[in-house]
C-alpha cells in the first residue's frame, strides 16, 4: 500500500569533491554570521526579554555563536495564550493540510542542508558527517509524522446491521517539547512535528546550549507556512520558566527527551491536578541508558573493535544511544581490548569543522567536570587502559577506556554522557547476558556473534528496547529503527514508528444507531 516503503533523506556522501566543498563554504558562511541575538518568537513576533544567555562553541569557548533572550514567566504565559488560540482551527485541519506544511519545511531544510549542519557543528561541536546525519534524520521526522497522521486520520469503521462503528482519533491541545542538545536540530524538531501533525498547538522549549539551533527550526517552520501560534519558540530557563509549562493546567503533553534525573520530575509534577485543570497530563520521557554491546567468542572482531569504537566515541558520547559498556567474553577478551585501544588510539580529536575529526569537545564546563569527575573514579576502580592527549581552548575530555571494571561500580552502572567506555569481562554467555541486563536502563544495546543461539537468545533476554545485531548501536533511522527504550530509559514510546503518534491523540469511538 502507499503507506509501506518509507524512504529516508540520504546523507551527503563526502566522497564526492562538490560536497566537501559546499559543506566548507557553509561553514565559512555560518561562521561569519554568529553572534546574532535570538529573541524569543510567540505567534511570529519575536518579544523582547531582560535576561540574556550567550550559545557558545564548546570546541573553542570564545567564540559566541548566540545570544539568546530568555522568556520570563508572564511571557511562557504568553506564549499558552497562544498557543490554546491556534488550536481550535489547527486542529480543524486535514492531516494533508498540515503534512503539506511539514513537507514543505522538510524540503526546505534539504535545500539548506549545508547550512544546518554548519549550525550544528559550530553551536553543540558535532563532527559535520554526524551533523548532516543529523538533518536528514530532521527531514525524516517531518515527512513520516505528516504522513502516519495521514494514515491514522481515516480511523477505522466496523459496521454491523443497524449499527455503525466509527473510531477516529482527536488531538489532544498544546504540547510543550522540552527537548536536549545532543540532536539540537533532529530530537527537538521531531517532538514538535510528532505534535503539530497530530494536530496539537507547541511550546518549545529548547536546551539552553543550543538555544541558536532552536530559532533555526522556528525559522523553517514559519518559513514552511505554519500558522501564528502553532508553534512557539521559548529559550527559558528550565528551572523556572520550564518547571512552569509543566506545571500549568492549560498544557495538556509535555514530550521530554534528556535526563533520567528531570525526566521522573516531570512526571511527578504532571501528575498533580492543578486548579482550573480539567485534563490529564500525558508525559512523554526519553530519558538515559547505561548501552552494552557484548562481544562473544565466535564475533569477528573486526566489525566489533570498529562498532563498538563508533558507537562509543562518536560524538564524544554524547547520545543516550551510546555504547557504554563492552561486554566482553573471556576466550577474546585481550585481543579484543588490545585491537580496540590500537584503534581509538587513531582518532582524530579536534575542533568539529574539520573534516578528519571524529570527535570534538563535550557541550560544557559542566559536563567536561562531570565526566573528568567519573574518569578519577574509574582509576579507583579499575584499571585506565587508554587516555590521550586532547587540545586546549574547548571543553575537551579524553577518549578513555577502563577494562577489569566490575559490573557493579559506578562507571559501569551510572549513565557519564561522555567518551568512556567500561571494557567487562565475562566467563561465558549467561553471564554476559545477566551483565548486560544489570543496570537500571533499558535503551540500546548490541551483540557481535555468529553463533545462532546466542543470536537467539539476545533477540528474546536482551532488555533494551533498540537491539542491534553484528553492528553498531547508534544512528537508528526513521522508520527502520523505530527508537526508544525502557525501564529507566523511558515510558517505552518509540520515535520514529508507528505508535509514536498515538501519544499525542485522543481516540474516540462513535457508535450510531443506523
Ligand atoms: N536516535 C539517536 C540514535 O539512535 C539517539 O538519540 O543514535
Amino acid at each position: 500500500t502507499s503507506f509501506e516503503g518509507f524512504i529516508n533523506a540520504s546523507d551527503r556522501d563526502y566522497a564526492i569533491d562538490r560536497y566537501r566543498e559546499t559543506a566548507q563554504t557553509a561553514l565559512q558562511s555560518v561562521r561569519d554570521r554568529l553572534g546574532k541575538t535570538y529573541l524569543p518568537i510567540i505567534d511570529d513576533r519575536p518579544i523582547q526579554t531582560t535576561d540574556y544567555i550567550e550559545s557558545v562553541n564548546p570546541a573553542n569557548s570564545t567564540q559566541v555563536v548566540g545570544k539568546i533572550g530568555l522568556a520570563s514567566i508572564e511571557q511562557a504565559e504568553a506564549a499558552i495564550k497562544s498557543a490554546k488560540n491556534a488550536f481550535s482551527s489547527w486542529k480543524q485541519l486535514s492531516a494533508r493540510h498540515r503534512g503539506d506544511i511539514l513537507r514543505k519545511a522538510a524540503d526546505l531544510m534539504e535545500a539548506q542542508r549545508d547550512e544546518l549542519t554548519a549550525w550544528i557543528t559550530w553551536e553543540v561541536a558535532k563532527p559535520i558527517r554526524e551533523g548532516d546525519a543529523e538533518v536528514s534524520e530532521a527531514i525524516d521526522f517531518c515527512r513520516y509524522y505528516a504522513r502516519e497522521m495521514e494514515r491514522l486520520e481515516s480511523g477505522v469503521q466496523r459496521n454491523l446491521p443497524g449499527e455503525d462503528n466509527t473510531y477516529i482519533y482527536q488531538p489532544r491541545g498544546v504540547v510543550v517539547v522540552i527537548s536536549p542538545w545532543n540532536f539540537p536540530l533532529a530530537i527537538a524538531l521531531g517532538m514538535s512535528v510528532a505534535a503539530i501533525a497530530a494536530g496539537n498547538t507547541v511550546i518549545l522549549k529548547p536546551a539552553e546550549q543550543s538555544s541558536v539551533i532552536g530559532a533555526k527550526i522556528a525559522e523553517i517552520l514559519h518559513a514552511a507556512g505554519l500558522p501564528p501560534g502553532v508553534f512557539a519558540y521559548l529559550p527559558a530557563k528550565g528551572s523556572t520558566v520550564g518547571a512552569h509549562l509543566v506545571k500549568h493546567p492549560d498544557v495538556h503533553l509535555i514530550a521530554f527527551t534528556g535526563s533520567q534525573q528531570v525526566g521522573c520530575q516531570i512526571v511527578a509534577e504532571a501528575s498533580i491536578l492543578r486548579p482550573k485543570q480539567k485534563h490529564m497530563k500525558r508525559v512523554i520521557a526519553e530519558m538515559g541508558g547505561k548501552n552494552g554491546i557484548i562481544i562473544d567468542e565466535s564475533a569477528d572482531l573486526d566489525q566489533a573493535v570498529v562498532g563498538v569504537m563508533n558507537s562509543t566515541f562518536g560524538f564524544a558520547g554524547q547520545k543516550c544511544s551510546a555504547c557504554s559498556r563492552a561486554i566482553v567474553l573471556a576466550p577474546v577478551y585481550d585481543n579484543f581490548l588490545d585491537r580496540l585501544v590500537a584503534a581509538t588510539r587513531s582518532l582524530k580529536v579536534g575542533a568539529a569543522h574539520h573534516p578528519d575529526t571524529k570527535l570534538s569537545a563535550v557541550i560544557d564546563a559542566a559536563a567536561q567536570a562531570n565526566i573528568q569527575r567519573y574518569i578519577e573514579i574509574g582509576k579507583e576502580s579499575a584499571k585506565l587502559a587508554l587516555s590521550m592527549p586532547v587540545p586546549d581552548g574547548g571543553y575537551y575530555v579524553s577518549p578513555t577506556i577502563f577494562s577489569e571494571v566490575d559490573p557493579d561500580s559506578t562507571i559501569a552502572q551510572e549513565e557519564i554522557f561522555g567518551p568512556v567506555l567500561a571494557v567487562i569481562k565475562a566467563e561465558n554467555f549467561d553471564e554476559a547476558l545477566a551483565i548486560a541486563n544489570g543496570t537500571n536502563f533499558a535503551l540500546t544495546g548490541g551483540l557481535y556473534s555468529r553463533t545462532p543461539s546466542h543470536i537467539d537468545r539476545a533477540y528474546r533476554e536482551f532488555e533494551v528496547g533498540n537491539l542491534y545485531i553484528n553492528r553498531g548501536i547508534t544512528g537508528a533511522l526513521v522508520d527502520r529503527h523505530p527508537f526508544g527504550g525502557f525501564k529507566l530509559s523511558g515510558v517505552g514510546s518509540k520515535a520514529g514508528g508507528r505508535d509514536y503518534l498515538l501519544q499525542f491523540l485522543e481516540p474516540r469511538s462513535i457508535t450510531e444507531n443506523t
